[in-house]
């Protein structure tokens, strides 16, 4: 196994005591990194509650988690259906694509 130090972490938006949005996370490091990385892996904002700030303030919240646990980066990757709208929002909270991801299904 690569991964070691695995973390990982749930960041939950509430309005009013409802839950309106959330942040999954997840903290690697492989044998290639001095130091680790935390990967948002789902990032959702409940539909009725979009464009009112609660996703930038989930970006921040989990810029802070990571911070935290000495990560140097936060990183994420989209999947093809919302790829352009995320990306656009992404780009807005200050992020920047560095690769292309490659993908080979094994059936
Ligand atoms: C993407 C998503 C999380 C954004 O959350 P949100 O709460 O609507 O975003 P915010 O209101 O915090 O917007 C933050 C900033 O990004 C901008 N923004 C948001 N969506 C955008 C879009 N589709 N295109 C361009 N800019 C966008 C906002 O204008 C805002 O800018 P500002 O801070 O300068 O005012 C939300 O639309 C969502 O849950 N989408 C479905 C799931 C998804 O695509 N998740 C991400 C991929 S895993």
């Amino acid at each position: 196994m690569l991964e070691g130090q695995l973390l990982l972490g749930n960041l939950v938006a509430e309005l009013d005591g409802v839950v309106v949005g959330t942040a999954f996370l997840k903290q690697l490091q492989t044998h290639d990194m001095s130091r680790p990385v935390t990967r948002i892996t789902a990032l959702v904002v409940d539909e009725k509650h979009r464009g009112t700030g609660i996703g930038r303030r989930l970006i921040e919240a989990a810029e802070m988690w990571a911070r935290e646990r000495g990560s140097t980066d936060l990183v994420l990757s989209t999947a093809r259906e919302n790829h352009l709208a995320a990306k656009a929002f992404y780009e807005h909270c200050g992020f920047r694509c560095t690769g292309y991801r490659m993908n080979k299904p094994l059936n």
